[in-house]
């Protein structure tokens, strides 16, 4: 018989960048789980996760143990189900448009989604942004409503997942967001306990996600889809631009008004054009179009008004106020907006998508602390993209804030994350690579 490791030498061999074997992965989570491994521990041991890494076995092991912390859902009866995931970036509410995209092509959405993660927006804040809407769905709701309505979105609970919504808290209080392990435990965790036989997942790559460059993304994407290979779903993956903010809006009622014009047929390209990749790719992992048409079968949905009327029910499913989408004056507004323009004339260079998020976090779009309160009004609208031509004075961004001192120190940091420069940018591709699980 073997003997576990004890607690602290797990944690002193990932420090140490030695392997764990898997099993002792596992029993580390689920001793935290169970009570048996404290917070301080697991905080540490999540410190050396992002420092040192682990093996994509332990990587699994840990997506185990918190599958295992709650209910799996199993959805076969219903049909072609699929789910997407975003591993987080800034002014990324392309679930927001995507989700219900892929619902008006037939798939049966059955979505887990997360809070905000250090600078990085989270769809459960977004969504909670309208009023009345809940996402704290129970679980048999859940699986109605994606039968029924053909969509639904829920987060972490009590049954499903705990232990990645402890997680999740934990690791942004203690400065642990960004370990791909981590977050491919966090996210594929979610992504079998909720059930969705087809998943897309869209890895965000630049300086405003948590991997810096297209070639990290592209490894935490082919971990993720190993992860799933042994549940049987099918993955298809996307590395994608996150060096400027997907799309103008940053703070999560500015960016659910934005989903909106989108969903009506306007908004910003990059945004839209990403919601109908992501859309396209769900619906042909899940069966219910061709190879190679889903792009066009998505761009098709929303140019006819399908994906509005759907997201329309399901807002409606879940409480909230179904008329944001085409009446954004219903959604919470801030009681104050300031400028930020450009102090010459130039083309601009970069929006730095983490600066942006952090000033949108200070302004209370996101959490500095533990239990804070997201503000669902306050955020940046960034009203330039890399590439633009500008003339001294014009318009960069526009701060929305409750507060004068929290507004000035975002102007700051936004006019900062803008930089002008004098020499022509070629555009950045939005989706960096793609590839099958
Ligand atoms: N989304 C998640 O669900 N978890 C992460 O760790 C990052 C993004």
């Amino acid at each position: 018989m073997t003997v576990p490791l004890p607690t602290v030498e797990v944690i002193e061999r990932t420090m140490a960048g030695r392997e764990v074997p898997a099993a002792e992965v596992e029993g580390f989570v689920r001793g935290w789980t169970s009570g048996s491994v404290s917070d301080a521990q697991m905080s540490a041991w999540c410190m050396a996760v992002c420092l040192r890494g682990i093996g994509p076995g332990a990587a699994a092991a840990l997506t185990r143990a918190l599958v295992g912390s709650g209910d799996r859902l199993e959805l076969g009866k219903l049909g072609p189900t699929g789910d997407k995931h975003s591993t987080g970036g800034v002014g990324d509410s392309v679930t927001l448009v995507a989700a219900p995209l892929a619902a008006a092509l037939g798939v049966r959405v059955a979505k887990t989604s997360g809070h905000g993660l250090g600078h990085t927006g989270g769809t459960l804040d977004k969504l909670e942004a309208i009023p009345g809407m809940r996402v704290d769905l129970p679980l048999e709701r859940f699986v109605r409503q994606v039968r029924d309505v053909g969509i639904a979105v829920v987060g972490q609970s009590d049954r499903l997942v705990p232990a990645d919504r402890r997680l999740y808290a934990l690791r942004d209080q203690t400065g642990t967001v960004s370990g791909a392990a981590l977050v491919a435990g966090s996210v594929m965790s979610k992504k079998i306990a909720g059930g969705a036989q087809a998943l897309v997942l869209d890895v965000k790559a630049g300086g405003g996600a948590f991997f810096a460059d297209a070639d990290r993304a592209r490894e935490a994407a082919e971990l993720m889809a190993d992860i799933a290979r042994p549940w049987g779903r099918r993955v298809r993956w996307l590395v994608t631009d996150m060096e400027q903010p997907a799309g103008a809006m940053v703070g999560n009622a500015l960016e659910v008004r934005q989903c909106g014009e989108v969903l009506r047929g306007a908004g910003p390209a990059p945004l839209r054009d990403l919601a109908v990749t992501v859309a396209g790719e769900l619906a042909e992992a899940a069966g219910v179009v061709a190879d190679g048409e889903g792009a066009d079968a998505a761009a098709a949905a929303l140019r006819t008004g399908a994906a509005l009327a759907t997201a329309e029910r399901w807002v409606e499913a879940q409480g909230g106020d179904p008329a944001v989408w085409t009446a954004p004056e219903r959604l919470p507004a801030a009681r104050m907006r300031e400028e930020v323009r450009a102090a010459r004339a130039g083309v601009v260079a970069r929006v730095d998508a983490r600066t942006v998020g952090e000033a949108a976090r200070w302004l209370g779009a996101g959490r500095l602390s533990r239990g804070q309160v997201v503000d669902p009004a306050v955020g940046v609208e960034v009203a330039v993209r890399v590439g633009d031509r500008v003339a001294a004075g014009d318009l960069l961004a526009v701060v929305h804030a409750q507060d004068a001192w929290l507004a000035g120190r975002a102007v700051g940091m936004v006019a900062e994350a803008v930089a002008l420069g004098d020499d022509p940018v070629p555009p950045r591709p939005l989706v960096l690579a793609r590839g099958r699980g």
